[in-house]
């Protein structure tokens, strides 16, 4: 199990065969759902989804979806992901996160994602980072605020056959640039 990098209070390390679980138990709170349609079956997490991600650490340096765990107690707290997006452009990434309910408004999504921005921007040759979220997913966005993106657009309603709460007013992007990313760090310390 490689770590990734390491927060004050988060450790993110590549997932293993072993975490099919806990991706399950996460995705079976619907709360956690609200925003995200409906939960993948066990056996697609285990056939498709683990193995998809074990793929990506063999091909891309640091770029990819990584287990959050409490660094003290090393309980699995949730995920965020750091990786390219469908142009496959290494220099574009894609941030997003999904933890447990009950490690909500902690600050660790937050905390997790400026590690990740800071570290794309300072090892890994990243020029922009986006994320994407419903535009009623308040907390998501805010997370974002927080990380010091700033909203690019706001797509088309979401059209596709499941019914998910608000979609209808369709996706946010955000994105921050390195150059807006090494200006907000003069003089701020919450990069
Ligand atoms: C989105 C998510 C990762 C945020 O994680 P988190 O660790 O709670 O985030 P943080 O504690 O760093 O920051 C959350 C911020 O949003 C605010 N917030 C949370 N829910 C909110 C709501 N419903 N309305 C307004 N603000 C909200 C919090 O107050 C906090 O802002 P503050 O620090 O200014 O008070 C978490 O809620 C989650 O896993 N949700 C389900 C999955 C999901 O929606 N993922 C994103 C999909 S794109």
């Amino acid at each position: 199990m490689k770590i990734i990098l390491e927060t004050q209070r988060l450790t993110l390390r590549e997932f293993t065969e072993d975490d099919v679980d806990n991706l399950f138990e996460l995705n079976s709170d619907p709360e956690v759902m609200r925003y995200l349609g409906k939960p993948v079956p066990r056996e697609k997490l285990r056939d498709e989804v683990i193995p998809f991600h074990l793929a990506v650490y063999q091909r891309l340096d640091r770029l990819g979806t990584w287990a959050a765990q409490d660094r003290a107690t090393g309980e699995f707290l949730g995920w965020f992901h750091f990786r390219p997006g469908l142009d496959a452009d290494l220099t574009n990434i894609d941030l997003g996160y999904r933890l447990r309910r009950s490690e909500w408004n902690k600050g660790y999504a937050t905390e997790g994602s400026r590690a990740l921005i800071a570290m794309g921007f300072t090892d890994l040759g990243v020029e922009r980072v986006f994320a994407h979220t419903l535009t009623v997913n308040t907390g998501s966005r805010r997370v974002m605020e927080k990380c010091g993106l700033t909203l690019v657009r706001t797509t088309a309603p979401y059209e596709g056959p499941e019914v998910i709460e608000g979609a209808e007013h369709g996706e946010v992007e955000y994105a921050l640039t390195k150059p807006e990313w090494a200006a907000r760090a003069v003089g701020d310390d919450s990069n």
